[in-house]
C-alpha cells in the first residue's frame, strides 16, 4: 500500500479532541483502558509535562488498578496489575526519556512486554523506533493553554483501528 494511502486511512480512522483538565485527560485514559487487550500496545508522544503520565494513570483505572502511578523516569518500567476483571493483567508503563544509549534499550527486553500477556504503554518511544512492531496506538498530545490539551488518537494497524471504534462509541456516543 502506498504511504499516501495508508496516511488517508490514518486521517480518516484518527480520533482528535480537546482535553479541558487533568480530570478530562485521565477520564480519555480511563475509557480507552477499559478496552485493552493483552499485547495491546500504546505510544504516548509529547512534550513535558503535557499529560502522558496523566493518561496512563487513567488507562490504569480503567483495567482495574489500584495501584499508584507515577513517572517512571528513574526506573524505565513501572509495573501494575490490572483488577481480576482484565484477568488481573500486568500493565508495563515505561518511560525511554532517559534511555542512555541502545545497548540499555536492549536489556530492557521491551518486546517482551508488547507481545506477552500484558498491556504496554510507552512515555518517550523515540528511542525504540526502530525495534517497535508495525502495530500500536500512536496517542499525541500538544499543550493548547495552561489547562488544555490536543489529544490526537492514531492507529497502526486493524486491532487500533477497531480500538478506536470501539472507543468512540463508549465515548462519544
Ligand atoms: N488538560 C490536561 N490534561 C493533562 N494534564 C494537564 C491538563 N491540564 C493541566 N495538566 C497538568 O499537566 C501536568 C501533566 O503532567 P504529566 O506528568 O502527566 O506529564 P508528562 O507528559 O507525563 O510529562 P513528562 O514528559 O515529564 O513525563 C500535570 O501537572 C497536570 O495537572
Ligand atoms: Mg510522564
Amino acid at each position: 500500500m502506498s504511504d499516501h494511502r495508508l496516511s488517508a486511512i490514518q486521517a480518516a480512522n484518527q480520533v482528535d479532541f480537546i482535553s479541558h483538565s487533568p480530570a478530562q485527560t485521565e477520564r480519555v485514559g480511563l475509557r480507552l483502558g477499559e478496552l485493552l487487550l493483552p499485547g495491546d500496545l500504546l505510544l504516548l508522544l509529547g512534550t513535558f509535562g503535557v499529560g502522558k503520565t496523566q493518561l496512563v494513570r487513567g488507562v490504569a483505572r480503567g483495567l482495574g488498578s489500584d495501584d499508584l502511578v507515577t513517572s517512571p523516569s528513574f526506573v524505565l518500567v513501572n509495573q501494575y496489575r490490572a483488577s481480576p476483571r482484565f484477568a488481573s493483567l500486568p500493565i508495563y508503563h515505561v518511560d525511554l526519556y532517559r534511555i542512555a544509549e541502545t545497548a540499555e534499550l536492549a536489556t530492557l527486553g521491551l518486546d517482551e512486554l508488547w507481545s506477552g500477556e500484558g498491556v504496554c504503554l510507552i512515555e518517550w518511544p523515540e528511542p525504540a523506533a526502530p525495534t517497535l512492531p508495525e502495530t500500536y496506538l500512536a496517542i499525541f498530545l500538544q499543550h493548547l493553554s495552561e489547562t488544555k490539551r490536543q489529544i490526537r488518537m492514531a492507529p497502526f494497524g486493524k486491532r487500533y483501528v477497531e480500538l478506536l471504534n470501539a472507543f468512540k462509541e463508549t465515548t462519544f456516543s
